[in-house]
């Protein structure tokens, strides 16, 4: 098994135990590389989510159905490989007419009941979600201006997609949630894990905010936690 799928495989069946030990839990799920081995493993165990409220982390503002687009991903990588659908899919939908009204709407669905569980990937910048580095600790759901680096990334998820813009579930709501799982993998996430846990928490590594919150546990797999001394 590559280590990749060994990671993916840990982590799929530890959400697999937790969905099912607490059915009618409300689950933020983020897209990107790194979670794509551990929804593999989830949907090769027969999990399921048709229990479970699940909520997208972000989204790049594309066109409907383009490959890069968050939702899609999230359809290709775990739900279509899925037998059930969640019992209720939340997205912030780009295509809304007034999109900062949308992001309040999805603030507001959020803050109504904070969520039981939040996966969350690490940008190589030490954004989540797609809270880039200068954000407060505090910032709505909202719209953002994508950092390059992060424009570049997005190129390789499909289509050379160049997405400028980005919504996001703001710091407040993913602090909020009672218990984060933090995804990282490979030798290059090395050290901004390393600055997002033991470094000054600020603005300059939005992740770095996660060291405020009383339950978080890191998913790393052997390259990405090297620098980690414990
Ligand atoms: P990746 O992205 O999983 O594709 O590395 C992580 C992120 O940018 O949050």
């Amino acid at each position: 098994m590559r280590a990749e799928d060994e990671w993916g495989a840990a982590v799929g069946a530890l959400l697999v135990r937790r969905l099912d030990a607490r059915p009618g839990s409300r689950l933020c799920l983020p897209t990107g590389d790194t979670p794509e081995p551990a929804y593999a493993a989830f949907a090769a165990l027969g999990g399921s989510l048709a229990a479970t409220d699940v909520f997208l982390l972000d989204e790049f503002l594309l066109p409907d159905g383009h490959q890069a687009r968050c939702d899609v991903m999230l359809r290709r990588m775990l739900l279509d490989r899925l037998e059930e659908a969640p019992r209720r899919f939340h997205r912030l939908d780009v295509g809304a007419a007034d999109l900062d009204a949308e992001c309040a709407r999805y603030d507001t669905l959020a803050a109504a009941r904070p969520f039981d569980l939040i996966l969350l990937g690490l940008g190589s910048n030490g954004h989540i979600g797609l809270n880039e580095p200068g954000i407060a600790g505090d910032s709505a759901t909202r719209v953002v201006k994508l950092h390059p680096g992060t424009v570049e990334h997005a190129a390789h998820y499909g289509k050379g997609a160049r997405p400028e813009f980005g919504v996001t579930l703001g710091m407040k709501a993913i602090l909020a949630s009672h218990e984060v799982w933090l995804l990282v993998t490979g030798r290059h996430k090395a050290e901004i894990l390393e600055r997002a846990l033991t470094g000054p928490i600020g603005p300059d590594v939005p992740a770095s905010y996660l060291q405020r919150h009383p339950d978080v546990t890191v998913f790393a797999d052997t390259p990405a936690a090297e620098l980690l001394s414990s």
